[in-house]
C-alpha cells in the first residue's frame, strides 16, 4: 500500500503531533523526488531507527542556480509513490510551494566555512538554498533523526552544521553511497547520459579508488590529481572541475592522507556534471 500523501503543514503537522504525544522517534528522509536505489536505501536506514518515517518530495527553487535546471528537473511523484510501497512509510509530504515560502518569505539560512570549497563556489546561493529548505523540513517534520546520503558528502556536512548552529533538535546520519555494479554512484543525474556517456562515467570511480589506494600507501596528493585528471581526461570526460582531498569532518584541504579523508572529484561527461567521493583509509 502506498503511504498518505500530504501537501499541507496542517496534515503534516496533526500526524507528527499524535506521534509525538505517544512517545514516538520520528525520521525525516528529505528529497527532490525523482526517486532511486541510494533514496530508498536512506527510506530503509530511517524505518530500522525510527518509530514513524516521512519522506518529503519538494523540488526546491532556491538552491538551482539555472532557471533551466529547475524547469527540466524530472518530477515523478505517482512512481516515487510506488517506489516508497515496500518501505512502509508513514507519510509522503509533498508540500505545496507556499507551504513552504509562504507569500513574503525572507529568510536565508546561511553556513559559511564549509560553503567555501568544492560546490560552494561552482553553485553560488545552492547552499544557501539546502540549508533554508532543509531548516524548514526539519521544523516542519518536528523530526528527531534526519537520513542524508554520503553522494553529496558536502550537503550532509552542512546540514549538520546548521542543525547544530540553529539549535535545531534533529541528529543528522549520513548513509554511504549506493552504487551501480560498475561503481558509478547512483544518481537522478546518470538518467541523462547516453550509453556512451554511462561508459565514460563509469570510468571515475575507477579513477578514484586507484588513487585512494596510492595515498593510503602513502603517496603524495598533488601528484596522484594530476595523474588521475588525465585518466579521467583520456577516458572521455570533457573537463574536471576539481579533485580534491579533503578531512572527512572539516573539509580542510590535505596534501596526503594523514588523517580520516575523502576524495571528491566533480567531472562533465556527455554534457552532464557528474559528482562523486569516497573515504579514504589514513596513510
Ligand atoms: O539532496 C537533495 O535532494 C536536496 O538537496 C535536499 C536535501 C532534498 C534539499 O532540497
Amino acid at each position: 500500500m502506498t503511504a498518505p500523501i500530504l501537501r499541507s503543514l496542517a496534515e503534516l503537522r496533526a500526524k507528527t503531533t499524535e506521534w509525538h504525544r505517544d512517545d514516538e522517534m520520528i525520521g525525516v528522509v528529505p528529497t527532490m523526488g525523482a526517486l532511486h536505489e541510494g533514496h530508498l536505501s536512506l527510506a530503509q536506514a530511517a524505518k530500522e531507527g525510527c518509530d514513524r518515517v516521512i519522506v518529503t518530495i519538494f523540488v526546491n527553487p532556491k538552491q538551482f542556480n539555472k532557471p533551466e535546471d529547475l524547469a527540466n528537473y524530472p518530477r515523478t511523484e505517482h512512481e516515487d509513490a510506488k517506489k516508497l510501497a515496500p518501505y512502509e512509510v508513514d507519510a509522503i509530504y509533498v508540500p505545496d510551494p507556499q507551504e513552504v515560502y509562504p507569500e513574503g518569505f525572507s529568510t536565508t539560512v546561511s553556513v559559511s566555512g564549509l560553503t567555501d570549497m568544492m560546490e560552494g563556489p561552482f553553485r553560488p546561493g545552492h547552499f544557501e538554498g539546502v540549508a533554508t529548505v532543509v531548516a524548514k523540513l526539519f521544523l516542519q517534520a518536528q523530526a528527531d533523526r534526519a537520513y542524508f546520503g554520503e553522494k553529496d558528502y558536502q550537503q550532509l556536512l552542512v546540514v549538520r552544521r546548521m542543525a547544530r548552529d540553529l539549535d535545531i533538535p534533529v541528529e543528522v546520519f549520513g548513509c554511504p553511497t549506493v552504487r551501480e555494479p560498475s561503481g558509478l554512484a547512483m544518481s537522478s543525474r546518470n538518467l541523462l547520459l547516453s550509453s556512451d556517456g554511462l561508459k565514460i562515467a563509469e570510468h571515475m570511480h575507477k579513477v578514484m579508488r586507484q588513487v585512494a589506494q596510492n595515498l593510503a600507501e602513502g603517496g603524495d596528493f598533488a601528484t596522484l590529481a594530476q595523474d588521475a585528471k588525465a585518466r579521467l581526461l583520456a577516458a572521455g570526460f570533457s573537463e574536471v572541475e576539481y579533485i580534491d582531498l579533503r578531512c572527512a569532518e572539516t573539509l580542510e584541504s590535505l596534501p596526503n592522507a594523514n588523517r580520516p579523508a575523502r576524495l571528491f572529484v566533480t567531472a562533465w561527461a556527455d554534457g552532464v556534471r557528474l559528482i562523486d567521493n569516497i573515504p579514504v583509509d589514513s596513510a
